[in-house]
């Protein structure tokens, strides 16, 4: 497992540095699926050996407060990276999450999202790339799926995913097609990819009709069912899936639906497929941080 495969770079910078690397994790409010992130990543620092630390604000805090801590963060020393979980509270504007990711120190941007390593990664010399693009590519390449000359088709654009999802996929040679809200007909577009990446945060949107047979699909998506009726729909009747809402009162879904399962080559689980990666990411990326700093 990645994660046990980093320790051991882990405790050689600690034992170099007479500190281990630390990573710093900015969250404003309560959104829920933050929440469960934010913890995921922090065990997972905390586990391999990291000194993570949690700065939480308040919902209701000043758009400037985060820039504050952010300022703070950018000179601790013992601050290897820097984390904001996204989103930021609404009330903060439109523009708020980009410009606290311009104010990180691009060396310390454990996320990639800082211009200067966007223009990295375009420019194939990145060192940071977003954890989530990174935690994909990390699993097709250890899954063996060839990528040189393959079709990748990826389904959504942003600049947590599809973007960077599609520069590392160019990088590695495949062909690739970024398709978003505006694609005219979009499951004979994605019907071509040999490898489909859906990040577009609709629950069960790519049906089997999207996808060309033995195609491998990976499911970036992550949303939380809490209605029988919309569970039901998904899940024929003695599904386990409906055994385990009805045990839990909800029910975490991807963007893929049940059916592909049927058609595709491979299929990445919902939970437990890209979100563990995208972790084991934040952990390597840190210690890329720390170790580029040191
Ligand atoms: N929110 C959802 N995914 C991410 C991510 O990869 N990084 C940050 N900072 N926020 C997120």
């Amino acid at each position: 497992m990645i994660r046990a495969e980093l320790r051991p770079r882990v405790a050689a910078f600690t034992s170099r540095r007479g500190r281990p690397p630390g990573l710093a994790v900015v969250l404003a409010g309560h959104n829920p699926a933050s929440e469960i992130y934010v913890r995921h990543k922090l065990r997972a620092l905390d586990e391999a050996g990291c000194r993570a630390q949690l700065v939480r604000l308040d919902a209701a805090a000043a758009f400037t407060e985060v820039l504050d801590a952010v300022a703070r963060l950018n000179t601790d020393g013992a601050v290897d990276g820097i984390l904001v979980q996204s989103p930021l509270p609404t009330e903060m504007g439109a523009g708020a999450e980009q410009r606290v990711f311009d104010a990180i120190d691009p060396a310390k941007d454990v996320d990639g999202f800082h211009p200067s390593n966007v223009g990295l990664l375009v420019q194939n010399r990145s060192s940071l790339v977003a954890c989530t693009p990174l935690g994909c590519l990390e699993l097709l390449e250890r899954a063996g799926i060839p990528l040189a000359g393959r079709h990748a088709v990826i389904i959504g654009r942003s600049n947590i995913v599809g973007k960077p999802m599609a520069l590392l996929l160019l990088h590695r040679d495949a062909t690739v097609t970024l398709c978003h809200s505006r694609t005219v007909d979009l499951p004979a577009v994605a019907r071509e990819a040999d490898i489909l990446v859906a990040a577009i945060g609709r629950p069960a949107f790519v049906t089997a009709e999207f996808v060309k047979p033995g195609a491998t699909v990976v499911d970036v998506g992550i949303t939380r069912l809490d209605q029988a009726s919309e569970v039901e729909r998904l899940f024929p009747a003695g599904h386990p899936r409906r055994r385990q809402f009805q045990a839990n009162g909800s029910l975490l879904v991807g963007d893929v639906h049940p059916d592909v399962e049927e058609v595709a080559g491979a299929l990445t689980p919902v939970p437990g497929g890209v979100g563990p990666l995208t972790i084991a990411m934040v952990l390597r990326n840190t210690l890329t941080a720390a170790e580029n700093r040191a």
